[in-house]
């Protein structure tokens, strides 16, 4: 059987490059995208020299529409034809709603929600045509949350992300293609450096962080069974359950106390 090649996007840190690490361990083919393309091309200089795949590097900013359009141009180009896609690229705007501009907010939205919409739109015909496919939709723990002060489009991209999961799931069912909505807590990465959260951190540090790695491992695991949904860790479990089953009356002022040192107020 060939080799399968997947998409990754963000690969260039965090979870995304533990994705790299992950599926290159495995023997699958990789196409990273990220901006810092010095940083895939690290990456995929290690994991060449590791293992043996193939790694194509392609630079996009997933939040201008003709980049992720040129993206899918320059795939296809290549005769590169994905049998797996993860949707990881992301992050936060940890301002309230009033403090960032429109601009910054339709730029989160484009890399959060429209840019893993398209692609999946894209890629997904080849993976239902040869009835074999993996997409990995990188949600988050805060898809359950009532939402808080801070950070306010986040919540409400990773729930899109989960109910987009499960939706597509539904629709593929049976096909070949599995779906997966990956819905992490705190997890080691440049997540809160890119959001400027480093200086609220060394004051209120994370509690229960996970390893890249863990989540990465447990989200593979996941997909390959055929998962709609994964949160990983028992921390975590425990959290979503709270959240879903707790009165909302309980629930939202707990959730919003224990969130509030986490915004960047201005
Ligand atoms: N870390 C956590 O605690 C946590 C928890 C739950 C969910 N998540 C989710 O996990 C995913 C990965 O985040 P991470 O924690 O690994 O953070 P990270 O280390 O900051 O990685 C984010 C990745 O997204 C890419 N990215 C950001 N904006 C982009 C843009 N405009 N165009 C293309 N790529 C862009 C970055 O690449 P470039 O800067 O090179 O473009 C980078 O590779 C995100 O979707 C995040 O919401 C993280």
């Amino acid at each position: 059987m060939p080799a399968k090649t997947y998409l990754i996007t963000g690969a260039s840190s965090g979870i995304g490059a533990q994705f790299a690490r992950s599926y290159a361990r495995r023997g699958i083919n990789l196409i990273l995208v990220a901006r810092r393309l010095d940083r895939l091309e690290a990456l995929a200089a290690e994991l060449r020299v590791a293992h043996d795949i193939e790694i194509t590097c392609l630079d996009a900013d997933l939040s201008d529409r003709a980049q992720v359009n040129g993206l899918l141009t320059r795939i296809k180009e290549m005769n590169l034809r994905p049998d797996g896609l993860i949707n990881n690229a992301g992050y936060s705007l940890a301002h309230t709603f009033a403090a960032t501009t429109a601009k910054q907010q339709l730029d989160f939205i484009e890399v959060c929600v429209a840019a893993p919409t398209l692609l999946a739109r894209e890629l997904l015909d080849h993976m239902l045509a040869q009835g074999f496919g993996r997409i990995i939709n990188v949600s988050s723990m805060v898809a359950f949350s009532p939402g808080a002060s801070g950070h306010t489009l986040y919540p409400a991209a990773k729930a899109y992300m989960l109910k987009f999961s499960r939706s597509l799931a539904a629709e593929v069912a049976g096909r070949g293609v599995k779906v997966t909505a990956l819905c992490p807590g705190s997890t080691e990465s440049e997540f809160q450096h890119s959001n400027g959260m480093d200086a609220v951190l060394k004051t209120h540090p994370a509690r229960f962080v996970q390893t890249a790695e863990a989540v990465v491992e447990a989200a593979i695991r996941a997909n390959e069974a055929g998962r709609e949904v994964i949160v990983t860790g028992w921390t975590n479990k425990l959290a979503v359950f709270l959240m879903t089953y707790m009165p909302d009356g309980l629930i939202t002022p707990l959730i919003r106390w224990g969130a509030r040192k986490y915004q960047i107020e201005e």
